[in-house]
């Protein structure tokens, strides 16, 4: 059974509470549900982690390597910043799909730049936390 890696980095871990405006209502339980449900239905399976420590996601994306075919992360503000996640998703050479809850470029400047968009698959923003289970789509299909 082919297995997805659903990774949220910094301050994901509030969502439902943090700025519900920009990022909605439901929890990240809430998200990790929704995304384990859609995996048993494509038979896939998913494991769920979040830190907010740049160091913890970037052993995740190295622990990925032989356990996932694939991984969805939501890099949170590390997305506009870290070289070192971006060097771990090549380096571990995963399909990874990049997922934003908010369309970050339709706020402010500095978040319309992703230093890990170039060594992911793809990109999904702005479709709230149903962006995750599109982007578990994705990778289910052509993994
Ligand atoms: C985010 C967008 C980032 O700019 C921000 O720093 C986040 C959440 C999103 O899901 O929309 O923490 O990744």
């Amino acid at each position: 059974m082919p297995s997805i890696l659903v990774l949220n980095g910094p301050n994901l871990n509030l969502l439902g509470t943090r700025e519900p405006a920009i990022y909605g209502a439901d929890t990240l339980a809430d998200v990790e549900r929704r995304c384990r449900a859609l995996g048993e239905s494509l038979g896939s399976s998913i494991d769920c982690l979040q830190s907010n420590h740049e160091g913890a996601l970037v052993d995740a994306i190295h622990d990925a390597r032989g356990r996932h075919a694939g991984i969805v992360l939501n890099a949170g503000a590390y997305t506009h910043t870290s070289i070192a996640l971006r060097d771990a998703i090549s380096g571990v050479a995963l399909p990874c799909v990049e997922v934003h809850v908010s369309n970050v470029h339709a706020r402010e400047a500095f978040r319309h730049h992703s230093v890990i968009a170039p060594v992911c698959r793809g990109v999904i923003a702005g479709f709230g936390v149903a962006g995750y289970e599109l982007a578990i789509r994705a990778l289910a299909e052509d993994p």
